[in-house]
């Protein structure tokens, strides 16, 4: 049996080792998942003693991210740009480093939700660690328009300036998104977890087809709601993001990509 496990402090809600154990049955691989709490003040040592004691591979989660990308050997230039990591892998005394919550996110959007991001006008709220892992795989996709929006413009403009050699980012503040219209709009700030809407302008929905929180869990969040009550017709937490990201995890470690659709389908709270 082969460990892996997830690393974050606090880790009590985790669904991780849920969607991995799901993921391992149905390929028929023979790992063990676990949650680790690793301590605020000693997260390189917990990764080193899981590897020591065998373990293959770890997800990361807050507030552990960065410290992740610092710690590791190889980095992935997914995790480069992000500047944070996600997911390890131990080979050695090498600590391969990725990111998958970007690509993540893109398969959700344009696998699951069927909707397109080539050719599309994307807004993504926030310039935090959440939108900048998003920001590679997204210019991927090649979108007619990619805006950042941020309460702190400074921020933004610095997220927009890093992006540059990849494609066009556009930082914008809240203000100036008045009279703009987006195909997607997605929350990449941490408002939600605060029960907070980000200052976005209603119009922006107005041509929306999509509106996606990250933040997963949370119901109808202040920002799903306003884009309800505009009308959009599609919206969407990151419970997709985060079985899509797990899925990624697998098959970098065991070769083997999982099917995602019926344990989406499960973890799935209605809305409304
Ligand atoms: P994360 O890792 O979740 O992205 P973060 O790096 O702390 O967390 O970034 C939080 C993001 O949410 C930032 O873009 C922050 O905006 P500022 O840079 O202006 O602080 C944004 N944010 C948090 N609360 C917000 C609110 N109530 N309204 C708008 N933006 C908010």
């Amino acid at each position: 049996t082969d460990r892996y496990a997830v690393i974050g402090n606090p880790i009590g809600h985790t669904k991780s080792p849920m969607i991995h154990a799901s993921f391992a049955q149905a390929t028929g691989q023979d790992i063990d998942y676990s949650a680790i709490e690793g301590p605020l003040d000693g997260f390189a040592g917990a990764v080193h003693a899981f590897r020591d004691a065998g373990g293959r591979g770890m997800n990361v989660t807050a507030p552990f991210k960065l410290q992740a990308f610092e710690l590791a050997t190889d980095k992935l230039e997914r995790a480069r740009l992000a500047g944070a990591t996600n997911a390890l892998k131990f080979e050695g005394d090498r600590i391969h480093a990725d990111n998958f919550d970007g690509v993540g996110l893109v398969s959700d959007i344009t696998r699951n939700l069927g909707v397109a991001m080539k050719g599309a006008r994307v807004l993504l709220l926030g310039a935090g660690g959440a939108a900048r892992g998003a920001l590679l795989p997204f210019l991927a996709q090649q979108p007619a328009e990619l805006v950042v929006a941020n309460r702190t413009l400074a921020t933004a403009t610095a997220l927009a300036d890093s992006f540059a050699s990849h494609g066009r980012v556009i930082a914008s503040g809240y203000g100036d998104l008045a009279g703009q219209r987006f195909d997607i709009v997605i929350n990449a700030t941490s408002a939600s977890l605060k029960a907070e809407l980000p200052p976005v302008p209603a119009d922006v929905f107005k041509d929306s087809k999509l509106a996606y929180e990250l933040v997963y869990g949370k119901g109808l969040t202040p920002f799903l709601r306003l884009a309800r009550n505009a009308g959009v017709p599609q919206l969407a937490d990151g419970v997709g993001m985060l079985v899509e990201q797990a899925a990624e995890a697998f098959a970098w470690w065991r070769g083997v990509r999982p099917d995602t659709r019926a344990l989406i389908e499960r973890m799935t709270i209605p809305l409304a």
